[in-house]
């Protein structure tokens, strides 16, 4: 395990913020992880575990060390009839994971196809896409306590997942580090083609018979074609979240914006689109200096050059007061800022 100083992070976050770790270790296994926290000298310095760097916002260098996570593995952990237990290594990069499932005719994961990132940070926030989240198919996960070292299993209610939420994002934030994730997959799939555009998709590729490979490809073109591929636009996917407000607050807001966009939760609330908010204010296609609103997407920030973090932070805040100034709604970030 080398660790190197003042190390560059633009290539390791996929808004491509030009900032640096003061330290920086790629860590291949437990073990090594277990051996440089219990390093004297790196005992009080801050500490980030970097999966793909795709939910990460870098306003400043980071003063600490950043531990980029490569732990690898893919295992079957038991079967029955039903269902198979596949556990993967945290470095695992989420996307070839969820092609893998699909190859071996493991059905779950199809719906969350081409969402950027790996195995170890999927959890964190309970990734979500076209109707289906983590939760869904998350059996436990394995992770290390960075003070004592010891190796803790958390099962799905330990998680205390949310919309965009776990408890790793809240009271155990920076606690833990996720070492492998173990998902319940079916045999026998049961498609989920509920959220809007996965039909009409299906329908656009002449699908006949219904399967995993053909959603994953639906989702994967619709996704493709407004999300921007960080690898030519510097983003994180959505920057906020979609926020919750009250039945009457809908009302009251429909009555004077007949066309917004909201869908109706099972607690009675209504999740309103942040993306038609922040269009609605005139965002959508705006840049101030090199960062900006995409263009197709009004709820992805994007850097299309060289944008500092802070630069892109600040577009945050403007959109931020803007939205609540005409709608008093109150948008939250998704993104951790670092
Ligand atoms: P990183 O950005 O590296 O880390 C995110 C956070 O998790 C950091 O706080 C980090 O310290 C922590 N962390 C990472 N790994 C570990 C670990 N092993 N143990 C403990 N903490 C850890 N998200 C969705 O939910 N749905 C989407 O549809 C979606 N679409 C996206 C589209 C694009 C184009 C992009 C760029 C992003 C999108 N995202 C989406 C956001 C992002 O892909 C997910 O949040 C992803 O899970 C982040 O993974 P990562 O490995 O890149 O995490
Ligand atoms: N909309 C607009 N203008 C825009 C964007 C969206 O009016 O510029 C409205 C449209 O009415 C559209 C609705 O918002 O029908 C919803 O848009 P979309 O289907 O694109 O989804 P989203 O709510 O913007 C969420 C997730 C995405 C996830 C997609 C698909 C959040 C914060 N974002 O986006 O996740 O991929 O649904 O399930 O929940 C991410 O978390 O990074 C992410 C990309």
């Amino acid at each position: 395990m080398i660790i190197q100083e003042n190390y560059s992070l633009k290539k390791l976050n996929t808004f491509g913020i030009d900032a640096s770790a003061k330290y920086f270790a790629t860590i291949s296994n437990t073990d090594e992880f277990k051996e440089i926290l219990s390093e004297e000298s790196f005992n009080d310095i801050p500490k980030l575990i970097l999966g793909g760097g795709s939910n990460l916002l870098f306003t400043k260098n980071f003063d600490g060390i950043v531990l980029k996570n490569n732990l690898k593995g893919i295992t079957l952990v038991k079967e029955n009839e039903q269902q198979v237990y596949i556990k993967a290594s945290a470095g695992e990069v989420w996307h070839e994971f969820v092609m893998y499932c699909i190859n071996n005719n493991y059905a779950g994961l199809e719906n969350l196809s081409l969402i950027p990132g790996c195995v170890g940070a999927s959890p964190m926030q309970n990734i979500g896409a076209y109707g289906v989240e983590i939760k869904d198919v998350f059996y436990e996960l394995e992770a290390l306590n960075v003070k004592d070292l010891s190796l803790r299993t958390f099962t799905n209610t330990d998680c205390k997942f949310g919309y965009r939420e776990s408890v790793f994002k809240r009271e155990l934030k920076n606690q833990y580090i996720i070492t492998s994730v173990t998902f319940k997959l079916n045999k026998t799939p049961n498609f989920n083609t509920s959220y809007g555009a996965i039909e009409q998709e299906l329908e656009k590729m002449g699908v006949k018979e219904l399967n995993i490979q053909a959603i994953s490809k639906a989702v994967c073109a619709i996704r493709s074609s407004k999300l921007p591929n960080p690898e030519e636009i510097g983003n994180a996917g959505s920057f906020f979240k979609n926020p919750e407000v009250s039945k009457n607050k809908f009302e009251q807001l429909k009555s004077k914006f007949p066309n917004i966009v909201g869908y109706e939760l099972e607690n009675g609330n209504v999740k309103l689109a942040a993306g038609w908010l922040i269009e609605q204010c005139g965002w959508k296609g705006k840049t101030l200096g090199d960062a900006g609103v995409h263009k197709l997407q009004a709820l992805v920030l994007v850097n299309y050059a060289n944008a500092s973090g802070n630069e892109i932070y600040d577009l945050s805040e403007k959109i931020i007061a803007s939205v609540k100034q005409k709608y008093d709604v109150a948008l939250e970030r998704e993104v951790n800022i670092v």
